[in-house]
């Protein structure tokens, strides 16, 4: 039983301290433009809608892609995490599945060019999407 309780604490105080290594990523490598708390500027969008983005059909690619992920000055495995941790915080959910080394190392070796473009295609096509199904 003293086992047990010790390796739950352990596995608590571990996942603590794996959420504060992406918090800490986010504040070190992110917040200067999305602000700490993710609400964004005049300039910079807030992330308050990754959520929904992730779950289209091209969403993950463009979150993977977009230039301020794509040459964030983290490994590939770091950058999957917080992206993960990131979009739990934001979406109310981590992304399924979550995002791997694998995957984020393929999209970040194509930073989007025009993101803006990108971005309103995403939201265009969905548009597309439900005129397909109505
Ligand atoms: C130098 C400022 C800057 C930094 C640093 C930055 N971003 Fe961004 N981010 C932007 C801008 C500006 C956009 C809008 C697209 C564009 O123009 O690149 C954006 C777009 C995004 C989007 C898409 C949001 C949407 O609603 O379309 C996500 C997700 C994102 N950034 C996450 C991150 C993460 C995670 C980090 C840290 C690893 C980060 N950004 C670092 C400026 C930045």
């Amino acid at each position: 039983m003293k086992h047990l309780v010790r390796a739950i604490l352990l596995g608590c105080a571990l996942a603590g301290a794996a959420a504060a290594d992406e918090r800490f990523d986010y504040v070190l490598h992110c917040a200067g433009c999305h602000k700490l708390n993710g609400s964004g500027s005049t300039v910079v969008p807030a992330l308050d809608e990754i959520g929904r983005l992730v779950a289209l059909p091209g969403g993950r690619e463009y979150i993977g892609r977009v230039p301020g992920v794509a040459q964030a000055p983290l490994d590939s495995e770091r950058l999957a995490a917080l992206l993960n941790w990131l979009i739990g915080e934001h979406g109310g959910a981590a992304p399924q599945p979550l995002y791997d080394e694998v995957e984020i190392e393929t999209l970040r070796r194509q930073p989007l060019r025009d993101p803006v473009a990108a971005r309103a295609a995403l939201i265009e096509d969905q548009k597309d999407c439900k005129d397909c199904n109505d």
